[in-house]
């Protein structure tokens, strides 16, 4: 197939071939070139049958370059003459055919003729033709670049556009051309450019379907710009703050043309041009002095020309050229505030204050003035030249203070900004409601700060204004300034955007004051009592979790405590608590969500015995941060069980006791016998007639009058001392109870330590012969009337178990006064048991403290009782 078509191209061309050399057909118009046919026209060609030809009109056929014509537009001229009419669109570009073919099949070749056609635009006028031959050097160049605005319409087809220039008077004609499509400008040598005469210029624009021309004439000046003004230059003037002088240079020579300038001017700081008007800058001037400007502000000012009554084009404006203007006299006050700190019994006053905000230069010095009294004022303390912006004094609570500032810069000194403090009880009302909400605006987002008017509470008093305060709060420990902020608020408004960019997640207060103005004597500015509420402009998840302590934990409930995170910490208002808890690795969590003034919790329903593990969450608005965890354990038994438990124990083993006393009580005759055989009365024997009865006697009185007097002085302090002590006493002493094996807690408590020091020999010996000794001793002693005779006892060897019991060293401690007596007694006596022993009986002072003082006074009943075992001694 592909073959086949080709073969069909191939003959095609060929017969085209024939057509165009040979053929017997021939179109009218005819053009070797194309023919150009204007968009939008009815376009009609003939088609000829030449001489000769085998065809008639029937057999001749239209195509296009889209294929055949419909015959419709067909008209029949004559036998030999068929004509088409087809309208021209954008589109038909190419080939228009006449083809005579016979309908049957036929030997007679076709013949075909064809012609080229091309549709376009006839060329549109040039609007806005101008011209312009910018300053090169000292003069106008002679290149006049001349502009136009072609159209819109593409004319589809070549066109020419052609610049003309005559100086009028002169035949010489300058011309350019520019043959693109829609050619916008072109440039033209006039060889000089002609001042002061005029210039005749047109463009002409041309193609195969028409041409068109614009012109412009006017003064040659009016086709020149100049460039800017030279040198310009702007220069304060030291005396006049509020001027400027600018000068500059013409750029150009008057003779090839006058100037005039213009200037604009803004301050360095806007972006808004203010303009002379140029009524004011017209004329041949080369300086200019620029006045009502502010003091001490940096200007930026830019100069143009232009030919004289406008004839020229405008010059470009110059560059950039600054200069402050010189200061003057701060024109407003200092912005004074305080902030009032009570402390402990006084007020820190701090003075805080911003340079005026019309400073006009640069403040150099403040001058403080502070007036204090307590009902009137006093001479004002004045600080001259302070630089800094901040002052500190203490104010007592009852005193009041006027405060003055002004600010000075070089040229002189603001007007007077002043404030009163009051007494500490004379605070004027305060705003009522006080509320603040986020303004959410792109980038930054700021507060809105809302509150209700206040009302002056004296007709002296006016509002003045009111007066906004922020703090920042941290707990940080370098926080060793102030970070406050405050801005003034006309007393019309009662709500306010707050002019400052705040710190995300920082804690901040805001306050509220009215500001009132007294207008009886002088005119005094006192701040109203101020509402305050802490304030985050974006709030964050704490960094930081509560740690949690386990206070007190029972057999079903514990006690937690946990402290609130750092401020710093906090990074937003904690809304809740959550305390989880679980047992042991169980991960099973319970909850229980508590207020954010709560700091403890105790949990209950607990099981006994268990380890818990517990945590606390800290949440605010923005998230939720977890506390570390701790461990705890449960008790085994409940509140009040274990003291069931001892008592029970206790009384059990109180019965047992008593029990046992019982038994020995029955059975003393069995037991002293099996302890105590009977032994002969020393008093009997024949020991008693040596007995030193004398130099004991005379000794003993003095010793028996000092043992007294210290029993007497010491026995109570020493009961007292030996309190403390106690119950550590008594757990020995139940321990060696049970050694010992013997009863008598009144027996018991004095041989504890001899108990178990000299525990070589048999408990019971021990124990009785103790026991002898401190009853004898108190027998011995004080029942050692001189009827009696017990002095005889010199028993060497049982003093043993005493000096050990002496020589202990707790013993030692618990009873200094007692020990360094006994020393004393035994140094007196030492062959002599009686002292010592009644040093024994002190030892017992503590442990019978109620009886210790009677043994000591009521002798006889002691020693009555112990009267059988001095018999029973003897025999060892
Ligand atoms: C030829 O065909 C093209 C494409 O189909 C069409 O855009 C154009 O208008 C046609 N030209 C004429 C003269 O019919
Ligand atoms: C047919 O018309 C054309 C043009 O009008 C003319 O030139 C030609 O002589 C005519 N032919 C005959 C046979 O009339
Ligand atoms: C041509 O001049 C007219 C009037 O002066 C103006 O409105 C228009 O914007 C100018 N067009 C161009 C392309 O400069
Ligand atoms: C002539 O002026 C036109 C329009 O202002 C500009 O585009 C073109 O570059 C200028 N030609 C020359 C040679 O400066
Ligand atoms: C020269 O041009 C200006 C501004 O376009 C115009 O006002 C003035 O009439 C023109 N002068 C002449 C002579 O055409
Ligand atoms: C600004 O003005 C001063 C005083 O006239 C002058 O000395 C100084 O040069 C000027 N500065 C500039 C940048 O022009
Ligand atoms: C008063 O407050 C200021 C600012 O916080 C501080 O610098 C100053 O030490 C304080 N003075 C006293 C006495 O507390
Ligand atoms: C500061 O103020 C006091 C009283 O208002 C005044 O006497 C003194 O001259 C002032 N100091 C200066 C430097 O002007
Ligand atoms: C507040 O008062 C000032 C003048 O003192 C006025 O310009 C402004 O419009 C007033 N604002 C309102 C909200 O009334
Ligand atoms: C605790 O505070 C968070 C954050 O504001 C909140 O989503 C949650 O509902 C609060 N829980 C309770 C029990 O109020």
């Amino acid at each position: 197939m592909d073959t086949s078509c080709n073969l069909l191209l191939l003959l095609m061309f060929l017969h085209y071939a024939v057509g165009f050399t040979n053929s017997c057909v021939k179109i009218l118009p005819d053009s070797s070139s194309s023919i150009v046919l204007e968009v939008g026209k009815d376009f009609t060609a003939t088609c000829h049958l030449l001489e000769g030809s085998d065809y008639t009109s029937d057999d001749i056929e239209w195509i296009s370059e889209n294929g055949s014509i419909p015959k419709q537009s067909y008209r029949r001229i004559n036998e030999t003459a068929v004509s088409v009419t087809v309208n021209i669109d954008s589109n038909l570009n190419g080939w228009l055919k006449c083809r005579a073919a016979k309908q049957s099949l036929s030997f007679v070749p076709p013949c075909v003729y064809g012609i080229s056609l091309h549709a376009g635009y006839p060329p549109l006028k040039p609007k806005n033709l101008s011209c312009i031959a910018v300053q090169e050097d000292k003069d106008i160049s002679p290149n006049l670049n001349c502009s136009w605005d072609p159209g819109l319409r593409n004319p589809l087809i070549d066109t020419t556009y052609t610049v003309y220039a005559n100086v009028l008077g002169t035949t010489q004609k300058h011309k350019a051309e520019c043959n693109q499509y829609l050619a916008r400008s072109c440039v033209v040598n006039l060889e000089t450019f002609p001042i002061h005469m005029i210039l005749k210029v047109w463009v002409e624009v041309k193609n195969a379907l028409g041409s068109e021309q614009s012109e412009l004439q006017n003064d040659s000046s009016y086709f020149a710009k100049p460039n800017p003004p030279l040198n310009v230059q702007v220069l304060a003037e030291v005396n006049i703050p509020t001027s400027l002088m600018v000068t500059w240079k013409h750029p150009i020579d008057r003779t090839i043309m006058k100037l005039s300038y213009a200037i604009r001017y803004r301050k360095a700081a806007s972006e808004v041009w203010i303009e002379v008007p140029e009524s004011f800058t017209r004329g041949y001037i080369e300086s200019f002095r620029l006045q009502s400007l502010e003091p001490y502000t940096e200007y930026v000012v830019q100069m143009r020309c232009i030919g004289e009554s406008k004839s020229s084009y405008w010059s470009d404006w110059s560059l950039n050229v600054a200069n402050s203007t010189a200061e003057a006299k701060p024109a407003s006050a200092p912005d004074l505030w305080r902030i009032i700190q009570p402390t402990a019994n006084n007020r820190n006053v701090t003075l805080i204050w911003k340079d005026p905000v019309k400073a006009n230069g640069k403040i150099l010095s403040y001058n403080l003035s502070i007036n204090q009294g307590y009902k009137m004022f006093e001479s004002p303390s004045i600080k001259e030249n302070t630089v800094s912006q901040m002052y500190s004094m203490e104010l007592p609570p009852g005193k009041m203070a006027n405060i003055e500032i002004t600010a000075f810069n070089s040229v002189g000194a603001s007007p007077k900004a002043s404030l009163f403090i009051p007494g500490s009880d004379k605070e004027l009302p305060g705003v009522e409601d006080m509320s603040w909400s986020v303004l959410d605006g792109k980038p930054e987002s700021k507060l809105q700060v809302k509150w209700t008017a206040v009302l002056p509470p004296r007709p002296t008093l006016h509002l003045s204004e009111y007066l906004l305060e922020w703090v920042k709060i941290t707990q940080s420990v370098h926080q060793t300034e102030l970070q406050v902020g405050w801005q003034r608020v006309p007393k019309n408004l009662t709500i306010t955007t707050l002019n400052a960019d705040l710190e995300k997640f920082k804690r901040y207060n805001i306050s509220v004051y009215p500001i009132y103005k007294n207008h009886s004597g002088h005119r005094l500015f006192q701040a109203g009592r101020p509402v305050t509420r802490p304030a985050y402009i974006q709030q964050g998840t704490p960094i930081e979790g509560p740690t949690v302590k386990v206070k007190k934990s029972k057999k079903n409930s514990a006690e937690l405590t946990w402290d609130e995170i750092p401020l710093d910490s906090q990074r937003g208002f904690i809304t809740n608590y959550t305390i989880f808890y679980a047992i042991g690795n169980t991960k099973q969590w319970k909850s229980v969500t508590v207020d954010p003034n709560v700091h403890s919790h105790v949990l209950t329903d607990l099981a006994s015995e268990t380890d818990y593990v517990v945590n606390v969450l800290v949440s605010t608005e923005a998230g939720s941060f977890k506390g570390t965890d701790c461990t705890f354990k449960t008790m085994k038994y409940g509140d009040g069980e274990v003291e069931v438990i001892v008592v029970v124990v206790c009384l059990g083993f109180l019965f047992l006791t008593v029990f046992i006393i019982m038994f020995c009580l029955r059975k003393r005759e069995v037991i002293k016998k099996m302890l105590w055989p009977q032994v002969p009365d020393p008093s009997d024997s024949s020991i008693a007639h040596w007995s030193p009865d004398f130099p004991i006697k005379a000794d003993l009185p003095k010793e028996d009058v000092s043992v007294v007097e210290v029993d007497v002085f010491d026995g109570k302090s020493l009961c007292e001392e030996e309190k403390g002590v106690l119950p550590l006493k008594k757990d020995k002493y139940l321990s060696e109870e049970h050694s010992s094996g013997i009863g008598g807690s009144s027996c018991m408590s004095s041989p504890r330590h001899s108990v178990s020091d000299s525990d070589e020999g048999d408990s019971g010996q021990t124990t009785s012969s103790t026991v002898q000794y401190s009853t004898v001793l108190g027998s011995g002693y004080k029942g050692q009337t001189p009827s009696h005779q017990p002095p005889a006892f010199a028993r060497s060897e049982s003093t043993q178990p005493l000096l050990d019991c002496e020589e202990h060293p707790d013993h030692l401690n618990e009873s200094q006064s007692r020990s360094s007596y006994f020393r004393r007694g035994r140094e007196l006596e030492p062959g002599v048991l009686a002292p010592e022993c009644d040093g024994g009986s002190l030892t017992f002072c503590p442990v019978q403290e109620e009886e210790v003082s009677p043994v000591t006074e009521e002798p006889p009943a002691s020693a009555l009782s112990y009267m059988p075992q001095k018999s029973g001694y003897r025999p060892q």
